[in-house]
Formats: C-alpha cells, structure tokens, sequence
C-alpha cells in the first residue's frame, strides 16, 4: 500500500498482547503518528514501556510514546494478568518504566500539537479513560479527529456471556463520556472482534517473519493458550485489537449500523453497552455489526508479509 494510501493513526492502547500485534500491523498498514498508553491489561508503567519495547522491535523508535492515566476514573483497576502475564507481554518481556510526574501526559500532549492531528484517525484499544480525560479538560478535541474507533463492549443486546467485556468493564464512566461527547465514533464489540479469531494452527507463519515474527509468537503462545474458545472454536483465538486496526484500513470488511449508545456504570450491570435514552443528545455511534472474517484473516497475513523472511 503506497504511503500515500494510508491512513494516519494514533493508537491509544494498554499493551496487552493483541494491542502488540495491533501496534506491529499499524506500522505497515498506516501512518502511526503516535501512541499513547492506559492502564488496563497491565499497570501504566508497564503498557508504557511495553508500547517502547515491542515499537523498537518493529523500527518505530521515532514514534512518540505519550503516558496517560494510571487508574481509571472512578473504578478500581483490576489488570489481566490471567491473559497477557504480570508485565503484560505475556513470556516475551517483562519491562516497567518510571513515569516522572512532571512528564506531559496524552490529553496535554493532543491539545498542544491539536494543529497537526487533522485527519488523523484515533483508535483505542484500551479502556478509554485517556480520552475521556482529553475531551472533560479541552473540549474542543472532540472536533479533531477524523474518527475515533474504540475495540470496547458490545453491540446493544449481543454481551454474549455475563461478563462485560474488559475495557468499558475496566472504565465505565470513560466509555460513557466517550460515547456522549466525543464525535465520528466507531465501535468495534466483542461480539465482532470474537468472530475473527485465528486458528492456533496460523502460530507456525510467525516463525518465518524475524525478530518481529519470534516476538509475537511468544507472546501469542501464552495468549492463545488463555483466549482460545473464547469465539466459540477451541481450535482457534481472538485478536479482538487487531480488529480495530481493520476498522480503519479495511472498513469495507465490516457491516455496520448507526445507534446513539450510553453505557451502565454501576452495579451488576456495569459495563454494559446499551441504546441511549432518547433524551440525551448523542452523536450516533457508527457499530460493526458483522465482520468478513476470510477477508480479516486475508487482509492480516497480507499484512503481515513484509516481515516474512526472504524464502531463498
Ligand atoms: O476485551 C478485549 C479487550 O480487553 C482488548 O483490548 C484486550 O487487549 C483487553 O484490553
Ligand atoms: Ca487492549
């Protein structure tokens, strides 16, 4: 794809495994102008320097990494070691980094360079608290983006199972600012992102891509093992983040619908995606309701060939 032809992006994300392989696919399938990282998967002082790690692997040593917030708003933060490992990258890495308290944070940052993120594309593969912080201190960001594509919750009706999903489970409260103030919203559910899973079989392709192919396959060892069957097919894993990136550089892959949404807040509920009441003024969210999952899949390992090694 011809530079020209790519898309500008700034990926908000808590890396967190899928997020690693989201960041590696950006990297060739669009333009990353920066990354800024959450608390989510793992602590903020890991999801930073994880975002650091796996960008010096992939040659984006000079995209900037941005910290954000280190807890939710109002939640407690409950990572997920159980699938990306205490540091986040599963058995890759573990690396933490010291974040100074004077260094600018991601909402800061946005409203100093707000000039030059104009058809930019911001997709959030983390809970959203990042830029539910940006649109509550400068209001005027929520006109800056050409779109703000958010891998959180689930289409009204369609939670599959009684557990909400992880990002607008870990920040409710974001997920609803998000959803009220922020505009061009497109979000990518779980019950989407569930349907484009990858057979564990796939794992081998990695092995014969570099230094890049060897870190994924490591990471997505352990992460396969965990989300396997989460999709339904023992057989095979979800890459729910990927799915965002698809979002922006493959749109046509999806079926989508406009709804205004607003999210349950507080008890047993919470996290849950739902219609807006009528009487609050949303703009309308664009939702995936349906994915192309051969075309997922085709547009991914396409993706993915630049870093297969020469075949002599
Ligand atoms: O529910 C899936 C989401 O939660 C993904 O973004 C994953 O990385 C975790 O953050
Ligand atoms: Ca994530």
């Amino acid at each position: 794809m011809s530079e020209v032809m790519k898309p500008r992006v700034w990926l908000d994300m808590d890396p967190g495994i899928d997020d690693a392989w989201a960041l590696v696919v950006a990297m060739n399938q669009s333009i990353v102008t920066g990354i800024s990282t959450v608390a989510g998967n793992a602590g903020l002082q890991n999801t930073y320097a994880n975002a650091k790690r796996v960008l010096e692997v992939v040659g984006g040593r000079r995209v900037p990494v941005v910290p954000g917030a280190s807890e939710p708003l109002l939640t407690p933060l409950a990572t997920a070691p159980g699938f990306h490992g205490q540091g986040g990258m599963g058995e890759w890495n573990v690396s933490t980094e010291i974040i100074p308290p004077e260094m600018t944070r991601v909402w800061t940052w946005w409203s100093q360079h707000a000039g030059e993120m104009n058809s930019t594309h911001l997709i959030a593969t983390g809970p959203l608290t990042n830029i539910a912080i940006s649109l509550l201190a400068y209001p005027h960001l929520s006109t800056i983006w050409a779109s703000v594509t958010c891998m959180c919750g689930a289409l009204p009706g369609a939670q599959m199972d009684k557990a909400q999903e992880f990002n607008v489970y870990t920040d409710p409260h974001a997920a609803d600012i998000v959803f009220h103030w922020a505009q061009r919203v497109q979000l990518i559910g779980i019950n989407v992102a569930h349907k484009a899973v990858i057979p564990m079989s796939d794992l081998d392709r990695l092995n014969r891509m570099g230094e890049v192919g060897h870190m994924l396959e490591k990471m997505l060892k352990f992460y396969s093992q965990r989300a396997r069957g989460e999709g339904g097919d023992p057989r095979a894993f979800p890459i729910d983040d990927v799915v965002a990136v698809a979002a922006v550089v493959r749109p046509e892959i999806f079926e989508w619908r406009e709804m205004p949404l607003a999210v349950v807040r507080e008890g047993p509920l919470r996290g849950t995606v739902v219609l807006s009441p009528i009487d609050v003024r949303r703009s309308p969210v664009r939702v995936a309701t349906d994915v192309d999952v051969a075309g997922f899949r085709d547009w991914l390992w396409e993706a993915m060939d630049c870093y297969e090694e020469e075949s002599w």
